[in-house]
């Protein structure tokens, strides 16, 4: 890379930084090799820094055809996506990542369970790398953008920042995390739990299945991985790995596009729960068992996500959130009385303790529901129970400052939605920058997110990253 944009390089490990920076022009070897070679003395960094940002420039045609051609690859038609873990449609949009991050000259790898990885070297690449990236499996009929912005986004601002000429002191780093959402298996963040080096999950893996009772290991290496020895603990990463990690993402909220600012700088990620509750009744005839003999597991599920919305509501507070978002009944037959029902409910807050406190309630109304109706309580699983994660002040700074010099406006804000950035702030620093999506809609078809805003996202991460690799 050197060697494409000599006069440039010193230059802008200049414009990119403070007098400690500067200081690199005189010392760093390579910048007098570059003098020499190209004949010519360095421009002076004060000029250059006055036409250094604007000169940042993303490819916007060729970043929306990405995010357009990986939306194509997709289980049901568009505008919607679905793109489960390790079928088809996820492979093949896996290489196509792959690809990419080739063309860009990374160096890609692949652990175990296919987080995957493409780095820039830095010219001190013995120091702990700079990380971004984000995950591009979608849950059923989902958009294009969730998650996708990140990791397309991030092979972009890698571009932006190589054809500005620009050399990374700390290695730069892609990742793009195996299956951040739940859908299959029913793990949600499941790469970046791996790496954070989450023991309990690594052993579960073992024996996890699918709706359809097919293994996580089965279908991990109908995908290419999960090798020889089942061993997952070799996903896990050291703290201390990366000097920090940053996301670019969609903000899945409204507040951005209503309040017509380009850049949210996430300053804390909400804590997310997940249970699994299963009812079992009798089951029966629906004509001929009579209403007062019936135990209805249906009925009970009914009662039960009633309960949730109030156990939210009554937290009191905006910030605490409850969803049924799945309740099936067996055996599915209009003439027939439940005889099992299954609920998976999740539940979120930026306060833990309230959190728990909702989850503690559920638990108690299924309980109660349960008694009232004389059914079983088969399940009662709190799948997962996260602490919220706070942002890393340098790298608040850092995407602040980056706005700043970008000239974009920005403001801080929370986010209630989780992402692998919850998991990897447990081995790394961490910090998320949002863009603005049409009425802040995610999950479902209508997700979008205008060219413009997302290349400013993208320069705001091309700068951060810059930044902290000079670090
Ligand atoms: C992530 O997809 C979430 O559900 O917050
Ligand atoms: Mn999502
Ligand atoms: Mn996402």
């Amino acid at each position: 890379m050197a060697l494409r944009f000599p006069p440039l390089l010193p230059l802008i490990v200049l414009c990119f930084c403070s007098s400690v920076i500067v200081a690199h022009k005189y010392d760093d070897p390579t910048a007098k090799t570059m003098e020499d070679f190209s004949g010519y003395p360095i421009q002076e960094p004060h000029s250059f820094i006055q036409n250094s940002f604007s000169s940042l420039s993303v490819e916007m045609e060729s970043l929306q055809k990405q995010i357009d051609e990986l939306a194509s690859f997709s289980d049901t038609p568009a505008p919607s996506v679905t793109r489960i873990l390790y079928t088809e449609k996820d492979v093949l949009a896996r290489r196509y990542i792959k690809n990419l991050m080739g063309l860009s000259g990374l160096s890609v790898r692949e652990d175990a369970v296919g987080n995957i990885f493409g780095r820039w070297d830095g010219y001190e690449p013995e120091l702990s790398a700079v990380a971004t990236g984000s995950h591009i499996d979608a849950i059923p009929y989902s958009g294009k953008y969730d998650g996708v912005v990140g990791v397309l986004g991030a092979i972009e601002a890698i571009n932006v920042l190589m054809r500005f000429g620009f050399k990374p002191r700390r290695s730069l780093e892609i990742i793009l995390f195996t299956s951040e959402e739940p859908t299959r298996f029913g793990i949600s963040c499941l790469g970046s739990r791996l790496l954070a080096g989450i023991e309990v999950l690594a052993k579960a893996l073992k024996t996890t299945v699918d709706a359809k009772n097919g293994s996580f290991l089965d279908a991990a290496r109908s995908a290419g991985y999960v090798k020889d020895d089942n061993d997952l603990s070799s996903v896990f990463i050291k703290k201390g790995s990366y000097s920090a990690f940053v996301e670019l993402h969609i903000e899945q909220g409204p507040i951005l596009e209503e309040e017509g600012i380009s850049i949210g700088i996430v300053t804390a990620i909400a804590a997310p729960a997940s249970i699994k509750v299963e009812f079992e009744g009798n089951g029966g005839h629906a004509g001929a068992v009579l209403m007062p003999n019936r135990n209805d597991a249906g009925l009970a599920a009914a009662e039960l996500a009633l309960a949730v919305e109030k156990h939210v509501l009554e937290s009191g507070s905006v910030d605490t959130v409850g969803t049924v978002g799945i309740l099936e009944l067996h055996p599915g037959a209009i003439n027939s009385i439940p005889s099992k029902s299954h609920l998976e409910i999740d539940t979120r807050d930026i306060d833990e303790d309230r959190r728990n406190t909702v989850i503690e309630n559920i638990r108690q109304s299924a309980i109660r529901i349960a008694k009232g109706r004389g059914v079983r309580l088969f399940e009662f699983n709190v799948i997962n129970q996260d602490p919220p994660a706070l942002a890393e002040k340098a790298i608040i700074k850092a995407v602040e400052a980056a706005s700043k010099e970008l000239n974009l406006t920005h403001k801080f804000m929370i986010s209630r939605a989780y992402h692998d950035s919850l998991f990897m702030a447990r081995v790394s620093p961490m910090g998320m920058i949002f863009i603005p999506c049409y009425k802040g809609y995610s999950h479902k078809p209508e997700e979008y997110a205008s060219i413009e805003d997302i290349a400013n996202g993208v320069k705001v991460l091309a700068v951060t990253l810059a930044k902290l690799s000079l670090t």
